[in-house]
């Protein structure tokens, strides 16, 4: 691949993502590989105040069509604020989450339906989607279990929902998979940390070289 890419790093809660990112961006730094790093829901000051809302465990009568809604408006501003302006000054963009967290959780979980959640995000961001996704791939149990021993930073509404609801959303990314396989890449977030470390090194070395 050449040119400025945007990479997004998907997966449930409790697969490491968000650690394993900061290890692969000091990596890149130290590799003088200028990218931009971000995340969803939030990245900027209008989106993380979205995510107070959303992800609010009080929040517990929130509609889950006003949750789809509110993650696309996040997303909107997110992306015309900063990753669009990345990119166009020809940084790459690597964020954590985007377009697939809705269609598996939204989408599919909360069973708006994937083609209805993709339609209010097309709307939200235009046709542009991801050069690659990363997806961490792990069974639901493992997940949840590094959830309540405490190995993540921060409990939010959806954490909260139970094991059949994070079985959907491993469905849910399946069914994204099913529809983008050229785009979305899969990793066994199930492995140490470190090997799961290597893994993402090695598809970023493999991208952008
Ligand atoms: P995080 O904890 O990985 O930052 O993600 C916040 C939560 O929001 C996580 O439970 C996944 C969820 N989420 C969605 O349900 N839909 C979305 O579009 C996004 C971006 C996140």
């Amino acid at each position: 691949m050449v040119g400025n890419l945007f990479i997004t790093f998907e997966g449930p809660e409790g697969a490491g993502k968000t650690s394993v990112l900061k290890i692969i961006h000091e990596r890149l730094k130290e590799n003088n590989i200028d990218v931009l790093m971000t995340r969803e829901p939030g990245g900027i000051e209008i989106a993380e105040k979205i995510r107070g809302i959303i992800l609010d465990p009080a929040h517990t009568n929130m509609n889950e069509r006003t949750e789809a809604l509110l993650f696309a408006a996040a997303r909107a501003q997110h992306f015309f604020e900063k990753v669009v302006p990345a990119l166009e000054a020809g940084q790459h963009v690597l964020c954590d989450r985007f377009i697939d967290s809705s269609l598996a959780y939204q989408g599919f979980a909360r069973g708006l339906g994937v083609d209805e959640v993709l339609s209010i995000n097309q709307f939200a961001i235009g046709q542009r989607l991801p050069d690659l996704t990363i997806l961490f791939d792990l069974a639901p149990e493992i997940g949840l279990a590094r959830i309540q021993a405490g190995r993540v930073e921060e409990i939010n509404r959806l954490d909260e929902e139970g094991l059949a609801f994070h079985k959907q959303v491993r469905a849910g990314y399946k069914e994204a998979v099913r529809r983008y396989p050229e785009r979305i890449r899969i990793i066994n977030a199930e492995q140490p940390m470190d090997n799961v470390v290597e893994d993402v090194w090695s598809i970023l070395s493999e991208v952008l070289g």
